[in-house]
């Protein structure tokens, strides 16, 4: 496999993506002439890939395509805008902005992700600007929330709980601020005032409005950009794929540390930060239809002291920098340059980087990666309350204001707001006196800790997919939550409405909203057809296996009917729903992505036998 995936690209140039990276000036491209241009909604191709590193996506409404076509008019282009938060936390205030902005420019909505970050959808090319700007006057960012560099760093959003907590959202700040790219391009063309800015201006360089993290004096060069933005760590092409860390706190593994390229899993020992079990390759995503790609947990190959993060975090970086596959970019992730070569060589070759050694993996336990709803009260005497969000979205509906609760939430406030990586939101620091108005809030504008809803729904994740998502096979956020309204009646059935299972569905293999981990998952095929995959575990250690391919929803609640049944009377105590359906025999444990498919395979070929077999009784 490892094997069949160099000699694949074995010969081939880089793909066009790098030789765009290479040419662009450090990002620039022309950024800025794409967005004055006013005959079309649109940006360049090369614009297109650029802008990602500037955190926003281009699309167009699925929904109105054909309409348009008809019309003989070209897609209705709009951006999606990714902010960026470390450990998803952010202040009343600087919420108040987002959600004004997105009243403004983004249809009146806005998206929690899966990866703690705000994302504006339907945003116009003429307002896209201005949307950037008015993110950055809230001193949030969305440079390098997207593109081939590292992405938001996740961590477990409760740091307030104790001092752990704490210490470890200060370490995700200081990995967020050391990784960012070092370009002052986002600063020339987003924050120079209403002009779109030449990049070789010099007072835009001279004078930008908010500095460049980690960027020192200034010192132009002729061809528009100084040494100072060299990039020390990514260098001129960046990486080859986008990458991404997260920080889990034991027992919570609500980051999903095992899907990310660098996971660290923080050690606590007497009460103190001992440091973080360092795990590396995981990820997500693959293309249907080509084996030598498939999702991958991440494995842990070492320990560390706290303050030795930063030097790890950038060892991992350049690594995949200097050995990621830069000629194809399905095989470019980190899980495959490992795969590729070794766990082994891996961590030789970032010893040898470090110029130390990582000790041997300190033992840890992890219990769930779902949220804790509900008020809790930290060790400082501080409140915080978790609200279901479904699906992450926040807008107002005719009988559930929500965007409206928030938004009067917000202006009381004392404390903050902090995402869940599970598309949630936490009002984060209530002081005691405060708790009260912000239940009077709750309670008046119907928002809810899931309380009401069955424990699959509470632990529920949806991509946003359909209609804004280019990638998109199917339907994910939309469909999501009118299938559990029907799976909620066979939980009922089975008196399973309060068992606690994890279901994620994504619109199609790219897998935003982390399937391979959950216990039953879906990602999309076709409108409303999916593939079902079954025996992820409670604690997002294992690889859920392809146990049906291409399926509607009848054969869906058809499948899963029975499967709750059987669960319900034949589990063992405290057997969880994703170990059942290993020790029954649906589907086999998996924990290395490179036995995925033989595992699929042996399953769909199980059931057709079964089925084979019952069809030829008398
Ligand atoms: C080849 C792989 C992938 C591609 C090309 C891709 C592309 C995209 C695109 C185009 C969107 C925007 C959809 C929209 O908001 O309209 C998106 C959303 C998102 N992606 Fe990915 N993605 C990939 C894999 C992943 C993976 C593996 C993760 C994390 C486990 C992830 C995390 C997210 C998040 C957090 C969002 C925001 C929306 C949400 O919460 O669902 N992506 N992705
Ligand atoms: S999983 Fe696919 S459909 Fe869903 S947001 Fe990601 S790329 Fe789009």
């Amino acid at each position: 496999m490892a094997q069949d995936r160099l000699t694949a690209s074995q010969n081939l140039p880089p793909s066009d993506v790098e030789t765009i990276k290479l040419e662009s000036n450090y990002l620039r491209g022309t950024i800025p002439e794409s967005l004055e241009n006013r005959i079309t909604g649109s940006v360049s191709t090369m614009d297109d890939r650029l802008l990602k590193f500037h955190g926003t996506y281009q699309q167009d409404n699925r929904d109105l395509r054909l309409e348009r076509e008809r019309q003989k008019l070209e897609p209705s282009y709009q951006f999606m805008v990714r902010v960026r938060a470390p450990g998803g936390i952010v202040t009343p205030e600087q919420y108040l902005i987002l959600d004004d902005l997105a009243r403004r420019y983004a249809g009146g909505t806005l998206r929690l992700t899966t990866r703690q970050s705000f994302q504006f959808h339907g945003v116009l090319k003429w307002n896209l600007k201005r949307t950037i700007r008015e993110v950055n006057e809230a001193l949030l960012t969305t440079l390098a929330a997207c593109g081939d560099v590292n992405r938001n760093v996740m961590c477990n959003p409760n740091p307030y709980q104790s001092e752990i907590h704490k210490e470890v959202y200060e370490w995700s700040k200081r990995l967020a601020e050391h990784l960012m790219p070092r370009t002052r391009a986002y600063y020339e063309i987003w924050l120079d005032g209403e002009k779109a800015v030449d990049s070789r201006d010099e007072d835009s360089v001279k004078n930008p409005r908010i500095p460049a993290p980690g960027a020192g004096s200034l010192e132009r060069k002729g061809s528009g950009y100084s040494e100072d933005e060299t990039e020390p760590i990514y260098g001129p092409t960046y990486l080859p794929r986008k990458f991404k860390i997260g920080i889990a706190v034991p027992p919570s593994n609500d980051v999903d540390v095992f899907s990310q390229d660098l996971g660290f899993i923080a050690i606590v020992e007497n009460g103190k930060l001992a440091g973080f079990n360092v795990a590396v390759g995981g990820g997500m995503g693959m293309t249907y239809g080509d084996p030598l790609t498939y999702p991958q947990l991440a494995r842990v190959i070492g320990f560390h002291r706290p303050e030795q993060i930063l030097e790890v975090a950038e060892k991992v970086i350049t690594i995949q920098r200097d050995y990621g596959n830069r000629a194809i970019r399905k095989y470019a992730r980190l899980k495959y340059t490992i795969d590729d070569r070794s766990v082994e060589w891996f961590r030789d070759e970032l010893n040898r980087r470090l110029g130390w050694e990582l000790e041997a993996p300190r033992p840890f336990r992890f219990e769930h990666n779902g949220d804790r709803y509900g008020w809790v009260k930290g060790t400082d005497g501080k409140w915080h309350l978790t609200l279901f969000i479904q699906n992450g979205r926040i807008r107002d509906w005719d009988d559930y204001p929500l965007m409206t609760g928030l938004r009067e939430i917000a202006k009381v406030h004392t404390g903050d707001f902090r995402l869940t990586p599970n598309q949630n939101l936490i009002i984060g620091n209530v002081s005691p006196r405060n708790k009260r108005k912000i239940e009077a809030l709750v309670e008046k504008y119907g928002l809810t800790d899931g309380r009401h809803h069955s424990a699959l729904r509470r632990n529920s994740i949806a991509c946003v997919a359909l209609p804004t998502c280019g990638l998109a096979m199917a339907d994910a956020e939309r469909y999501l939550p009118e299938l559990l309204d029907k799976l909620e009646v066979l939980l009922d059935e089975a008196g399973l409405r309060e068992e606690e299972i994890t279901i994620r569905m994504s619109g199609c293999p790219n897998g935003c909203a982390r399937p391979a981990l959950a216990e039953i998952a879906f990602t999309g095929k076709a409108p409303g057809k999916y593939n079902l995959y079954l025996g992820g575990s409670f604690e997002g250690d294992r690889l859920n296996v392809l146990y049906k391919e291409n399926i509607g929803e009848t054969e869906i609640l058809e499948t899963l009917a029975p499967i709750f049944r059987r669960y319900a009377a034949e589990r063992q105590p405290g057997e969880r729903f994703g170990d059942f359906v290993i020790r029954a025999g649906y589907v086999r444990e998996v924990r290395d992505g490179r036995d995925l498919h033989a595992a699929g395979q042996e399953a769909l070929a199980a059931f057709a036998a079964s089925v084979g077999s019952r069809q030829q009784l008398p």
